[in-house]
């Protein structure tokens, strides 16, 4: 299988998987660059996944069914217009005939939303959304600090080389923000450094890796020591359990 990306709206990835001239895509927000990349490529669009229910990422899936009659995976409780299977938490489906994805709900930035992750592949796989990205997490509009928390600890049991593949290119800014929580993180400014790189050739930085999440992403590392001291330090109060450190980092971030 081979993993491309479209780009759509200013800073959204609309992910592709082609295998053996079949497509599946992640998030189409907007059609308009599915259409024009199946007319360049002759592909056939077999599978859309859909990993939540904002504008950005669900946009372009009515339009994009009724053109091509694919399935469409995505969240259950028919909020989703264009959801042909609706997923439950940690439920299996296959796309591309054989690739075999688990399902797994990742609350916190959105109630609904879903992860994607695939072992089939060379390396496995996850198709994140808005809740993990590369060196943060998304903002908590529907979700709770435990939410997220919860969902980050599920992404810490998936194995350590997993690519990860997040909705948008926010990692500059993220990395920028981990930075003044954790100063003295050399993992940190080597990312940094890596991912200027991409970008400044305008490459996206992604996929990250969840190994490298361990080590730079304050969201996931909330049980560290200098995390907790920097969260404490920002909201001039003890916090007293790890769900609560991840609020304030998030606070910290929202005002960034
Ligand atoms: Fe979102």
């Amino acid at each position: 299988m081979k993993i491309n990306h479209l780009d759509a709206f200013s800073d959204n990835y609309i992910w592709t998987m082609e295998s053996e001239g079949k497509l599946a895509i992640v998030d189409p927000g907007d059609a308009k660059p599915v259409h024009e990349y199946i007319k360049k490529t002759g592909y056939v669009l077999t599978d859309v996944l859909i990993t939540h229910h904002h504008w950005d990422h669900t946009g372009g899936l009515e339009e994009v069914i009724s053109e091509y009659g694919c399935s469409a995976y995505g969240p259950s409780g028919g909020h989703i217009k264009g959801i042909t299977n609706p997923l439950q938490d940690n439920e299996n489906f296959h796309i591309l005939d054989n690739f075999e994805f688990r399902a797994f709900s990742a609350p916190g930035h959105t109630n609904d939303q879903l992860s994607y992750f695939c072992d089939k592949t060379k390396k496995p796989i996850l198709f994140s959304g808005d809740t993990l990205f590369y060196a943060g997490c998304g903002r908590l509009f529907e979700g709770t600090p435990g939410d997220m928390l919860f969902s980050m600890d599920r992404y810490k049991e998936l194995p350590p080389s997993t690519l990860v593949y997040c909705g948008h290119e926010y990692t500059e800014s993220n990395l920028k923000f981990a930075m003044a929580v954790e100063p003295d993180n050399q993992d940190i400014l080597q990312s940094m450094k890596k991912v200027q790189e991409a970008r400044s050739m305008n490459k996206p930085s992604l996929p990250s890796q969840i190994d490298t999440e361990f080590k730079i992403n304050p969201f996931m590392r909330c049980r560290e020591l200098s995390v907790i001291e920097a969260a404490e330090n920002y909201s001039k109060r003890k916090l007293k359990s790890t769900a609560e450190v991840l609020g304030e980092i998030r606070n910290w971030k929202d005002n960034f």
